[in-house]
Protein backbone atom coordinates (compact mmCIF):
# COMPACT_ATOMS: atom_id res chain seq x y z
CA UNK A 1 0.00 0.00 0.00
CA UNK A 2 1.17 3.51 -0.96
CA UNK A 3 -1.24 5.21 1.83
CA UNK A 4 -3.82 3.88 4.82
CA UNK A 5 -7.11 2.54 3.31
CA UNK A 6 -10.07 2.79 5.20
CA UNK A 7 -9.46 -0.97 6.41
CA UNK A 8 -5.94 0.22 7.56
CA UNK A 9 -7.67 2.87 9.70
CA UNK A 10 -10.18 1.28 11.06
CA UNK A 11 -8.00 -1.59 12.33
CA UNK A 12 -5.49 1.17 13.87
CA UNK A 13 -8.80 2.91 15.68
CA UNK A 14 -10.11 -0.17 17.21
CA UNK A 15 -6.78 -1.56 18.94
CA UNK A 16 -6.23 -0.41 22.22
CA UNK A 17 -2.82 -2.45 22.60
CA UNK A 18 -0.36 -1.01 20.08
CA UNK A 19 3.34 -2.38 19.65
CA UNK A 20 6.07 -1.22 17.63
CA UNK A 21 9.02 -3.17 16.57
CA UNK A 22 11.42 -0.12 15.29
CA UNK A 23 14.80 -0.01 13.35
CA UNK A 24 17.51 1.41 11.66
CA UNK A 25 15.33 2.78 8.94
CA UNK A 26 12.99 4.99 11.22
CA UNK A 27 16.41 7.03 12.31
CA UNK A 28 17.74 7.21 8.52
CA UNK A 29 15.58 10.34 7.85
CA UNK A 30 17.40 11.74 11.10
CA UNK A 31 20.50 11.38 9.23
CA UNK A 32 21.88 8.05 11.12
CA UNK A 33 23.05 5.69 8.51
CA UNK A 34 21.22 2.39 8.29
CA UNK A 35 23.34 -0.39 9.33
CA UNK A 36 23.50 -2.12 5.41
CA UNK A 37 24.15 1.38 3.49
CA UNK A 38 27.37 1.42 2.53
CA UNK A 39 29.77 3.77 4.82
CA UNK A 40 31.78 7.43 4.18
CA UNK A 41 35.11 8.12 4.61
CA UNK A 42 37.38 6.42 7.28
CA UNK A 43 34.73 3.49 7.21
CA UNK A 44 34.06 3.06 3.89
CA UNK A 45 35.96 -0.62 3.14
CA UNK A 46 34.18 -1.86 6.40
CA UNK A 47 30.62 -2.87 6.65
CA UNK A 48 28.82 -1.99 9.87
CA UNK A 49 28.09 -6.11 10.00
CA UNK A 50 32.04 -6.54 10.29
CA UNK A 51 32.82 -3.84 12.52
CA UNK A 52 29.73 -4.70 15.34
CA UNK A 53 30.96 -8.13 16.54
CA UNK A 54 33.13 -9.48 20.05
CA UNK A 55 36.16 -10.62 17.53
CA UNK A 56 36.28 -7.40 15.37
CA UNK A 57 36.78 -5.34 19.36
CA UNK A 58 39.24 -7.65 19.96
CA UNK A 59 41.38 -7.50 16.77
CA UNK A 60 41.01 -4.00 16.48
CA UNK A 61 39.67 -2.16 19.32
CA UNK A 62 40.93 1.51 18.15
CA UNK A 63 39.14 0.82 14.88
CA UNK A 64 35.76 -0.47 16.21
CA UNK A 65 35.59 2.08 19.55
CA UNK A 66 36.29 5.29 17.38
CA UNK A 67 33.19 3.89 14.68
CA UNK A 68 31.19 3.81 17.83
CA UNK A 69 32.02 7.12 19.03
CA UNK A 70 31.58 8.28 15.72
CA UNK A 71 28.41 6.72 15.60
CA UNK A 72 27.58 8.72 18.88
CA UNK A 73 28.41 12.17 18.30
CA UNK A 74 26.49 11.75 14.72
CA UNK A 75 23.50 10.77 16.53
CA UNK A 76 23.95 13.98 19.06
CA UNK A 77 24.05 15.70 16.10
CA UNK A 78 20.76 14.64 14.85
CA UNK A 79 17.26 15.45 15.96
CA UNK A 80 14.07 13.32 15.97
CA UNK A 81 12.00 13.10 12.83
CA UNK A 82 8.44 13.19 12.32
CA UNK A 83 8.42 9.55 12.09
CA UNK A 84 9.66 9.41 15.49
CA UNK A 85 7.24 12.62 16.73
CA UNK A 86 4.25 10.77 15.45
CA UNK A 87 4.82 7.70 17.69
CA UNK A 88 5.09 9.95 20.77
CA UNK A 89 1.78 11.85 20.16
CA UNK A 90 0.38 8.62 19.72
CA UNK A 91 1.86 6.55 22.49
CA UNK A 92 0.88 10.03 24.88
CA UNK A 93 -3.11 9.75 22.99
CA UNK A 94 -3.20 5.73 23.58
CA UNK A 95 -2.11 6.58 27.65
CA UNK A 96 -5.05 9.12 27.61
CA UNK A 97 -7.95 7.09 26.29
CA UNK A 98 -6.76 3.82 29.07
CA UNK A 99 -4.63 2.00 26.28
CA UNK A 100 -1.32 1.14 25.47
CA UNK A 101 1.50 1.60 23.03
CA UNK A 102 5.03 -0.13 23.47
CA UNK A 103 7.83 0.81 21.42
CA UNK A 104 10.68 -1.58 21.01
CA UNK A 105 13.97 -1.05 19.33
CA UNK A 106 16.50 -2.51 17.73
CA UNK A 107 18.16 0.99 17.91
CA UNK A 108 20.92 1.90 20.10
CA UNK A 109 20.66 6.23 19.70
CA UNK A 110 17.94 8.46 21.55
CA UNK A 111 15.58 9.49 19.29
CA UNK A 112 12.80 8.18 20.71
CA UNK A 113 13.08 9.52 23.59
CA UNK A 114 14.17 12.46 22.42
CA UNK A 115 10.62 13.00 20.48
CA UNK A 116 9.52 12.59 23.89
CA UNK A 117 7.94 8.81 23.63
CA UNK A 118 8.51 6.25 26.31
CA UNK A 119 11.04 3.13 25.14
CA UNK A 120 9.90 -0.16 26.67
CA UNK A 121 12.82 -2.17 24.96
CA UNK A 122 16.25 -1.65 23.54
CA UNK A 123 16.58 -4.51 22.70
CA UNK A 124 20.32 -3.94 21.34
CA UNK A 125 21.54 -1.67 24.10
CA UNK A 126 22.55 1.88 24.29
CA UNK A 127 25.58 3.77 22.42
CA UNK A 128 25.74 6.04 25.38
CA UNK A 129 26.33 3.54 27.71
CA UNK A 130 29.71 2.45 28.31
CA UNK A 131 31.27 -0.66 30.28
CA UNK A 132 34.31 -2.78 30.78
CA UNK A 133 34.63 -5.51 27.96
CA UNK A 134 35.86 -7.67 30.88
CA UNK A 135 34.83 -7.21 34.14
CA UNK A 136 31.46 -5.33 33.17
CA UNK A 137 31.63 -2.42 35.31
CA UNK A 138 29.66 0.55 33.73
CA UNK A 139 32.19 3.43 33.16
CA UNK A 140 31.61 7.27 32.56
CA UNK A 141 32.54 9.16 29.67
CA UNK A 142 32.30 12.76 28.12
CA UNK A 143 30.32 13.21 24.62
CA UNK A 144 32.82 12.61 21.73
CA UNK A 145 34.27 16.16 21.12
CA UNK A 146 34.64 15.83 17.24
CA UNK A 147 32.13 16.70 14.57
CA UNK A 148 30.72 13.03 13.23
CA UNK A 149 28.71 14.66 9.86
CA UNK A 150 32.45 15.87 8.31
CA UNK A 151 35.47 14.34 9.65
CA UNK A 152 35.57 11.01 10.70
CA UNK A 153 38.31 10.53 13.42
CA UNK A 154 41.42 8.63 13.16
CA UNK A 155 41.35 5.85 15.31
CA UNK A 156 41.97 5.92 18.61
CA UNK A 157 42.04 2.92 21.43
CA UNK A 158 39.37 2.83 23.63
CA UNK A 159 39.54 4.56 27.35
CA UNK A 160 40.99 1.52 29.84
CA UNK A 161 38.42 -0.14 33.00
CA UNK A 162 39.23 1.87 36.43
CA UNK A 163 39.34 -1.27 38.15
CA UNK A 164 40.89 -4.03 36.02
CA UNK A 165 42.60 -1.85 32.92
CA UNK A 166 40.69 -3.44 30.37
CA UNK A 167 39.48 -1.76 27.65
CA UNK A 168 36.12 -0.05 27.89
CA UNK A 169 33.40 -0.88 25.24
CA UNK A 170 30.06 0.46 24.23
CA UNK A 171 26.93 -0.79 25.78
CA UNK A 172 25.67 -2.29 22.73
CA UNK A 173 25.05 -5.65 21.63
CA UNK A 174 27.25 -7.26 18.93
CA UNK A 175 26.36 -9.65 16.64
CA UNK A 176 26.54 -13.48 18.50
CA UNK A 177 26.24 -11.74 21.91
CA UNK A 178 22.99 -12.52 24.01
CA UNK A 179 20.23 -9.48 24.07
CA UNK A 180 19.40 -8.35 27.55
CA UNK A 181 17.14 -10.86 28.82
CA UNK A 182 14.89 -8.16 31.20
CA UNK A 183 14.60 -6.28 27.34
CA UNK A 184 13.73 -9.37 25.51
CA UNK A 185 11.10 -10.57 27.35
CA UNK A 186 9.65 -7.15 28.09
CA UNK A 187 9.45 -6.59 24.40
CA UNK A 188 7.91 -10.63 23.58
CA UNK A 189 4.99 -9.71 26.16
CA UNK A 190 4.20 -6.72 24.71
CA UNK A 191 3.91 -8.15 20.90
CA UNK A 192 1.90 -11.44 22.40
CA UNK A 193 -0.66 -9.07 24.22
CA UNK A 194 -1.36 -6.12 21.21
CA UNK A 195 -4.06 -6.31 19.45
CA UNK A 196 -1.96 -4.77 15.95
CA UNK A 197 2.15 -4.98 15.98
CA UNK A 198 3.76 -2.08 13.93
CA UNK A 199 7.37 -3.28 12.27
CA UNK A 200 9.44 -0.09 10.88
CA UNK A 201 12.77 0.76 9.60
CA UNK A 202 13.96 -2.80 9.78
CA UNK A 203 15.26 -5.48 7.39
CA UNK A 204 14.14 -8.10 9.25
CA UNK A 205 17.61 -10.19 8.85
CA UNK A 206 18.92 -9.85 12.54
CA UNK A 207 17.41 -12.49 15.23
CA UNK A 208 16.23 -12.86 17.16
CA UNK A 209 14.56 -9.38 16.67
CA UNK A 210 13.84 -10.10 13.57
CA UNK A 211 11.10 -12.87 14.96
CA UNK A 212 9.49 -11.05 17.34
CA UNK A 213 6.64 -10.08 15.10
CA UNK A 214 5.66 -13.63 14.50
CA UNK A 215 4.68 -13.61 18.23
CA UNK A 216 1.52 -11.10 16.92
CA UNK A 217 0.70 -14.71 14.89
CA UNK A 218 -0.23 -16.60 18.30
CA UNK A 219 -3.51 -14.73 18.85
CA UNK A 220 -4.02 -13.37 15.19
CA UNK A 221 -2.79 -9.92 15.45
CA UNK A 222 -2.55 -8.38 12.35
CA UNK A 223 1.04 -6.91 10.93
CA UNK A 224 1.93 -3.77 9.32
CA UNK A 225 5.07 -3.05 7.79
CA UNK A 226 6.33 0.22 7.24
CA UNK A 227 9.21 0.35 5.05
CA UNK A 228 9.85 1.49 1.62
CA UNK A 229 11.26 -1.82 0.29
CA UNK A 230 10.70 -5.31 1.26
CA UNK A 231 12.38 -6.40 3.79
CA UNK A 232 13.15 -10.21 4.64
CA UNK A 233 10.09 -10.55 6.75
CA UNK A 234 7.42 -8.77 4.60
CA UNK A 235 5.85 -12.20 3.67
CA UNK A 236 4.37 -12.76 7.37
CA UNK A 237 3.06 -8.92 7.15
CA UNK A 238 -1.03 -8.17 6.97
CA UNK A 239 -0.32 -4.71 5.08
CA UNK A 240 2.79 -3.31 4.14
CA UNK A 241 2.87 0.55 4.10
CA UNK A 242 5.21 1.41 1.27
CA UNK A 243 6.70 4.90 2.10
CA UNK A 244 8.97 6.22 4.29
CA UNK A 245 8.90 6.35 8.12
CA UNK A 246 8.43 9.82 8.36
CA UNK A 247 5.51 10.42 6.29
CA UNK A 248 3.73 6.69 6.83
CA UNK A 249 3.66 7.03 10.96
CA UNK A 250 2.06 10.13 10.92
CA UNK A 251 -0.52 8.85 8.39
CA UNK A 252 -1.50 5.90 10.50
CA UNK A 253 -1.17 7.85 14.22
CA UNK A 254 -3.70 10.12 12.81
CA UNK A 255 -6.44 7.72 12.98
N1 LIG B 1 11.56 4.63 6.59
C1 LIG B 1 11.36 3.32 6.88
N2 LIG B 1 12.25 2.36 6.59
C2 LIG B 1 13.39 2.72 6.00
C3 LIG B 1 13.70 4.06 5.68
C4 LIG B 1 12.70 5.04 6.00
N3 LIG B 1 12.89 6.34 5.73
N4 LIG B 1 14.93 4.09 5.13
C5 LIG B 1 15.38 2.84 5.08
N5 LIG B 1 14.45 1.99 5.61
C6 LIG B 1 14.54 0.55 5.79
C7 LIG B 1 15.42 -0.16 4.80
O1 LIG B 1 14.68 -0.47 3.62
C8 LIG B 1 15.81 -1.41 5.58
O2 LIG B 1 14.85 -2.44 5.39
O3 LIG B 1 15.14 0.32 7.04
C9 LIG B 1 15.76 -0.96 7.03
C10 LIG B 1 17.11 -0.83 7.71
O4 LIG B 1 17.68 -2.09 7.81
P1 LIG B 1 19.03 -2.36 8.63
O5 LIG B 1 20.06 -1.36 8.25
O6 LIG B 1 19.33 -3.80 8.46
O7 LIG B 1 18.63 -2.01 10.14
P2 LIG B 1 17.96 -2.94 11.23
O8 LIG B 1 16.92 -3.82 10.65
O9 LIG B 1 17.57 -2.04 12.35
O10 LIG B 1 19.20 -3.80 11.67
C11 LIG B 1 19.06 -4.66 12.76
O11 LIG B 1 21.39 -5.11 12.83
O12 LIG B 1 23.50 -4.25 12.61
C12 LIG B 1 22.57 -4.73 13.49
O13 LIG B 1 22.32 -4.29 15.79
C13 LIG B 1 22.19 -3.70 14.51
O14 LIG B 1 20.04 -3.10 15.39
C14 LIG B 1 20.74 -3.41 14.21
C15 LIG B 1 20.28 -4.70 13.59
Amino acid sequence: LSGVTDELAALVRSASRVAVLSGAGISAESGVPTFRESQTGLWEEFSAEDLATPEAFQHAPALVWTWYRWRQSLIQQVAPNPGHAALARWQRGMAGAGGVLSIITQNVDDLHERAGAEVLAHLHGSIFEHRCAECGKPAELPPPDYDGFTAPPEPEQPPTCACCGAFVRPGVVWFGEMLPMEAFEAASAAVRSADVVIVAGTSGIVQPAASLPLLALERGAPLIEVNPVESDISEVMDFCLRGPAGEMLPALAAH
